[in-house]
C-alpha cells in the first residue's frame, strides 16, 4: 500500500477522512464537508433527502468526480494514510476502496459470468483487458463466483442480466469479488424484492464482521435501521448529524427535513 504521509494512530478498521471538501455544479454548492470520518463504526448508513449530495460524496471519494477543493484520505489499519483525492479513480480498488452504483449502466453486452470474470480480473491484475480471455481467471475465481450466483439465485450465468434488479445484484457481486476493505454502497437494494434485500443485508453483515468498513446509502429505511451501527444524516451537502439509528430516527431535524411527521 502506498503511504503518502504517516499518521500517528492507525484505526482498528479502515476509515476515510473527508476534510474541507467542496463540490459545486454551475456555481451551486452540492457538497460542503468540513471534517468527517467514515468507517468509525463497521456499518454506517448515510441518509438524507433527494439531492442532499450522498451520491456526489461517494463519487468524490472514488475520485470519479473531481473535488473543487479539500482532501479525502484512506486511513488503513496497517497505518499510514493514502490520499485518495490524489490517486486516479482506477486505482481505488487497489487500495481496497470499492463502490456500487446507484444507476447501473454496465453489463449490457456481457453475460453474467463474463462481467464477473472481468471484475475478478480487475481486482487481481494491473491490466485486466490483457488477460480477460485467459482460462486462469476462470479457474481461480469460478468457485467464488458460483457461490454468489447460487446465493442470489442467478439461474444461468451464461445469460445476460436483464432486469434492473439482476443488474443491481450483479453490481454487488462485482464489488464483493474486488475484495473491498472499504465498501460504499449506493442504494444497493433499490427495486429488489424483500427476500433479495435480506440476502444483500446478509452479505454486508458478513463483510463487516470480517473487517471491511461499509457505508450504505439507502432510502429503504428498514435496511438502514436494521443494518447500521451508526447513521449519518446529510442535508444540503453537509453531514449535519450522526448517531445510533434510534437517536437519528427520532431526531427533530431528521423528522422535519426527511422522514416527515408520523414516521415511526
Ligand atoms: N453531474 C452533475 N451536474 C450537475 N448537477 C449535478 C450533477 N450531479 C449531481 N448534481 C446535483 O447535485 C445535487 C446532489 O445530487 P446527488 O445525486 O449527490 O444527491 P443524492 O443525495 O444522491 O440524491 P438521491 O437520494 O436522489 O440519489 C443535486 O441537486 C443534483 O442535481
Ligand atoms: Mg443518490
Amino acid at each position: 500500500m502506498v503511504a503518502d504521509t504517516v499518521s500517528a494512530v492507525a484505526p482498528a478498521r479502515p476509515q476515510i477522512r473527508i476534510q474541507g471538501v467542496v463540490k459545486s455544479y454551475a456555481g451551486r454548492v452540492v457538497v460542503n464537508i468540513d471534517d468527517t470520518v467514515l468507517g468509525a463504526s463497521p456499518i454506517e448508513g448515510l441518509i438524507g433527502p433527494n439531492g442532499a449530495g450522498k451520491t456526489t460524496l461517494m463519487r468524490l471519494i472514488m475520485h470519479s468526480t473531481a473535488l473543487d477543493r479539500g482532501t479525502i484520505s484512506l486511513l488503513p489499519p496497517t497505518g499510514g494514510e493514502v490520499v485518495l483525492s490524489s490517486q486516479s479513480s482506477n486505482r481505488m480498488a487497489h487500495h481496497g476502496v470499492v463502490k456500487s452504483n446507484q444507476v447501473i449502466m454496465d453489463f449490457d453486452r456481457l453475460t453474467v459470468l463474463d462481467s464477473l470474470l472481468l471484475a475478478a480480473a480487475e481486482g487481481t491484475y494491473e491490466q485486466p483487458h490483457r488477460i480477460f480471455s485467459e482460462k486462469t481467471v476462470y479457474r481461480r475465481h469460478k468457485d467464488e463466483i458460483r457461490h454468489y450466483l447460487d446465493f442470489f439465485g442467478f439461474a444461468d450465468p451464461t445469460a445476460f442480466a436483464l432486469s434492473a434488479g439482476e443488474k443491481k445484484l450483479l453490481d454487488i457481486v462485482r464489488c464483493l469479488l474486488l475484495k473491498p476493505t472499504f465498501l460504499l454502497l449506493d442504494e444497493p437494494t433499490a427495486g429488489l424484492p424483500e427476500d433479495l434485500t435480506d440476502k444483500v443485508m446478509v452479505v454486508v453483515r458478513e463483510l463487516a464482521a470480517a473487517g471491511t468498513s461499509v457505508v450504505i446509502v439507502e432510502h429503504d429505511l428498514n435496511v438502514i435501521w436494521n443494518l447500521c451501527d451508526e447513521v449519518l444524516f446529510m442535508a444540503e451537502g453537509s453531514v449535519i448529524l450522526r448517531g445510533d439509528p434510534q437517536s437519528i430516527r427520532s431526531h427533530r431535524t431528521v423528522v422535519e427535513k426527511y422522514l416527515g411527521e408520523g414516521h415511526v
